[in-house]
């Protein structure tokens, strides 16, 4: 099948979420962060996830803001760091994650190449202007698609049924890439070609689809999304 439309998740995909937490540890005056940074970043982002699936099963949604500043409040009071300055600051910071050193490069590829391009994030559509703005990368895609268009997260398949609506082509078609191992194997599930980027060297999450592409940063995706030396 033809890749049309070439879809990215947008945190920890295009945007280094841990970014926040790395850049305030270097900081003048966060020092104990520094001592701890690493796992604050990771507490946190499994708390925002955490509390966007519970949210999307309980029906009790927020907007992704929202869980963000809650996961980060239960990490740092994991951490045990009682720090108001600290915690504007880290929020702050998660306004301007830079994208991933290869993000720019791979995406005026496919750009030049003539696909259509979205970013599809339960972020909401004030975070994501803020991290694309700040990355410099808005211009390289046709639309910007926010969970909040549909009140749920991923990986409900409304937010999924998305990119069809906007872009009017088959699932199959469409070239999902995504840094989370639930996100790739959920979207796989729903019938997209997907591309897990599995920075982490992560296990393969045991969902009942699993994607057909994983590679180990965005590098590789323009050759996937034209269907050169693509493997299943
Ligand atoms: C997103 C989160 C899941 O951008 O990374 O949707």
């Amino acid at each position: 099948m033809t890749i049309t439309t070439c879809v990215f998740d947008a945190y920890g995909t295009l945007f280094d979420v841990a970014a926040a937490a790395r850049v305030a540890a270097s900081e003048p005056g966060n020092e104990r962060l520094a001592q701890t940074w690493e796992g604050l970043a990771r507490d946190w982002r499994l708390k925002q996830l955490e509390y966007s699936w519970l949210r999307a099963i309980t029906g009790d949604h927020v907007d992704f803001w929202q869980v963000t500043q809650d996961g980060l409040d239960w990490a740092m009071e994991a951490a045990g760091l009682d720090d108001a300055t600290l915690r504007a600051r880290l929020l702050a910071l998660y306004w301007e994650l830079g994208a991933y050193p290869e993000v720019p490069a791979v995406l005026n590829a496919l750009k030049q190449a003539g696909l259509n391009m979205a970013i599809l994030s339960n972020g909401s559509p004030a975070m994501l202007q803020g991290a694309v703005d700040s990355a410099g990368i808005g211009a390289l895609f046709d639309d910007v698609l926010s969970v909040e268009s549909v009140g749920i997260f991923k990986p409900a398949a409304p937010v999924y049924d998305l990119v069809g609506q906007r872009f009017g082509c088959d699932r199959a078609s469409v070239l999902f890439v995504s840094s989370n191992g639930w996100d790739a194997g959920s979207a796989a599930a729903y019938g997209f070609t997907t591309a897990w980027v599995n920075r982490a060297g992560a296990p393969m999450d045991r969902l009942p689809a699993r994607p057909q592409h994983i590679v180990p940063d965005l590098s590789a995706i323009a050759q996937l999304a034209l269907n050169k030396g693509a493997t299943a």
